[in-house]
């Protein structure tokens, strides 16, 4: 399956993931889109924008302490791990739009996390940020300014963080393979990443039970769940 692919990808001196909700489904946290995808039973509207949580902050923070408990309990899977380990044959940026840090527990260095992170926590007014890894007892909680705190996660119809994407531009620029895993690729401005990185004749690979809407730009397409699927293409690396 790996042939046509196996020179450049053995000869890469870059390679760059883009990993969204799906590289996570095997460590037990759900995707947003799809059969059993969080979407499906909840309102992103009412969940996962500025406007919803200031129509109802208790709500949409009851909404993310549930999904602190899952993420704060779940483990990185094998496909998490073979990024990491990845590192010890060659220079390896993760792009994520994962905001449970499963990559950094599995060991990866260079993590741009694009939508922010579930445990990091920000005030709606001053400037004040923290991480935090236990529950509050009283919802909405509150800054010591008085107003209130909210996740530092990015939602539908706000910006990504600057300097983060920047960097992930630069990245997906300059990279020899890119691998895609786990996303569907419907999100914009991550979506555009392969992009960038199709510019600097890079290979694309994607990992993804399911096609996707760029599945006919990619070079491979691996239809295999990414716990399976990463550790075998990551043998690749290993034989040179
Ligand atoms: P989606 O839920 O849109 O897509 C998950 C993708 O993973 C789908 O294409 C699935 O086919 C695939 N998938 C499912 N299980 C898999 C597995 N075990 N291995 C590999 N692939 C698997 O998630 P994202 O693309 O990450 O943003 O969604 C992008 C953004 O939309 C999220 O960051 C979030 C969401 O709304 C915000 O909340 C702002």
């Amino acid at each position: 399956m790996y042939e046509q692919i196996e020179n450049q990808v053995k000869s890469a001196k870059k390679v760059v993931f883009v990993t969204g909700a799906g590289i996570s489904q095997e460590s037990g946290i759900p995707t947003f889109r799809g059969k059993d995808g969080l979407w499906r039973n909840y309102d992103a509207m009412k969940l996962a924008t500025i406007d919803a949580f200031y129509d109802n902050p208790k709500l949409v923070w009851e909404w993310y302490n549930e999904r602190r408990q899952n993420i704060f309990n779940s483990e990185p899977n094998l496909g998490h791990k073979a990024i990491a380990e990845l590192e010890n044959f060659v220079k390896v940026f993760v792009l994520t739009q994962n905001i449970d840090g499963l990559h950094q527990k599995a060991g990866s260095s260079n993590v741009l996390e694009l939508h922010g992170s579930i445990v990091k926590i920000k005030c709606t007014v001053c400037d004040f940020k923290d991480e935090l890894l236990t529950e509050f007892s009283n919802l909405p909680p509150l800054c010591k300014c008085g107003n209130i705190l909210r996740p530092d996660v990015v939602w539908f119809g706000e910006g990504l963080p600057q300097d983060v994407w920047q960097e992930a531009i630069i990245q997906a620029s300059s990279c020899d393979v890119m691998i895609i895993a786990g996303t569907s690729l419907v999100v914009s401005p991550a979506n555009t990443l392969p992009i960038y990185a199709k510019q600097n004749n890079a290979v694309l690979i994607e990992i993804n039970p399911d096609e996707t809407i760029m599945s006919s730009d990619m070079d491979l397409s691996i239809r295999s769940t990414s716990a399976v699927a990463l550790p075998e293409l990551i043998s690749i690396f290993k034989k040179q």
